[in-house]
């Protein structure tokens, strides 16, 4: 979207925002466009899965208003706790924040930068599946960090984040939040929140690092009809009304310091949370690798990230594969 035509729209977002009506010539007259460009402008935001009202007389109403993620108060957490994390970048819509924050690599290699969105057109989820990312309705943020540790290093680099995000998020809900190896938080079994990590860089030295994260907020059943598997919004779940700015800023000063602390000891020191915090511990999972299912029951992991699987009396380790409870195989009857 050209830059002009951005710029405008984040304007009428934020008149809309306080969920009122406004009329479309007080919205021309403030953006100094005229009455058909305002109606071009709905029909945009409208395209970011934004409800609009529109009725003659009365104007343009975002019905319960948009409360929108704020920049100053997350980089003021960040300016007193963090370490990695230099850079903030809040846009209303992108591509994807991870494809934003990988071309931006390139462009100008550089460390820690956090870019977080209110809509993705084209957010990715592991395995090349779409990561469905309505405007505002759910959190999207990618981090880029370079580390001096190579890509062997990395293997619990992943699970990492998401204890972290874990611990994090279950300070705030009444319902726990758990991990199902190795990328995806749930609550009740259903998918809460995605993380997305690409690596670049050598086996030994330094990586660049692209930690991508979306977590389910207070998506619409119609918006996340297409999603594949159920799904859990954060918002209805929290012991107090909390805003989606503090959850981000909470997020990244807790990631700021579990990069950190992964950079000095690892993964080993981490190992012992695993039971606690697994959606599968001691269940009987099935692990679906590309060309068979194996069964076995979930024990752990193992320093290096892997999953250790106990299958006829002795433990085998995954590296990769995706992991789901065993379907039961009595007859429903028994
Ligand atoms: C998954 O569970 O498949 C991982 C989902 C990761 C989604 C996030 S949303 C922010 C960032 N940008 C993307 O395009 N993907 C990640």
């Amino acid at each position: 979207m050209a830059n002009k035509t951005l710029l405008r729209t984040e304007k009428l977002l934020t008149l809309l925002s306080d969920g009122k009506f406004h009329s479309g010539q007080s919205i021309a007259e403030e953006l100094e466009v005229s009455r058909t460009a305002i109606w071009k402008l709905v029909q945009k935001i409208q395209d970011w899965q934004i409800t609009v009202y529109s009725v003659r007389g009365r104007g343009y109403q975002i019905p319960g208003g948009l409360a929108l993620i704020k920049k100053t108060p997350i980089e003021h957490a960040l300016a007193a706790n963090n370490k990695l994390f230099k850079e903030l970048i809040l846009l209303s819509s992108i591509d994807s924040t991870s494809t934003y924050l990988a071309q931006d690599w390139r462009r100008n290699p550089g460390n820690g930068r956090v870019c977080i969105a209110e809509h993705q057109s084209a957010g990715r989820g592991r395995k090349g599946r779409p990561w469905i990312s309505p405007f505002g309705a759910n959190l999207y943020f990618s981090i880029g960090v370079e580390l001096p540790l190579g890509l062997s290093a990395l293997g619990g680099l992943s699970l990492a984040v998401g204890i972290c995000l874990c611990q994090t998020l279950n300070q705030l809900t009444n319902e726990p939040v758990k991990i199902k190896w190795p990328n995806d938080l749930l609550m009740d079994d259903k998918k809460l929140a995605g993380i997305l990590v690409e690596a670049s860089g050598d086996t030994t030295d330094s990586s660049f690092l692209n930690i991508g994260v979306g977590i389910n907020w207070d998506m619409q059943s119609e918006q996340g009809k297409s999603i594949d598997q159920p799904w859990a919004n954060l918002k209805c779940n929290l012991k107090r009304k909390i805003s989606r700015t503090d959850i981000l800023a909470k997020i990244l000063v807790n990631l700021d310091k579990a990069l950190v602390d992964y950079l000095n000891f690892g993964f080993s020191n981490l190992v012992e949370l695993w039971p606690q915090l697994s959606a599968m511990y001691q269940k009987e999972v099935s692990i679906h690798l590309p060309n068979t299912i194996v069964h076995g029951k979930e024990v752990g992991v193992e320093d290096n990230g892997a999953l250790r699987v106990e299958m006829d009396g002795s433990v085998k380790v995954f590296h990769s594969g995706e992991v789901s409870l065993r379907k039961k195989l009595w007859a429903k009857d028994d």
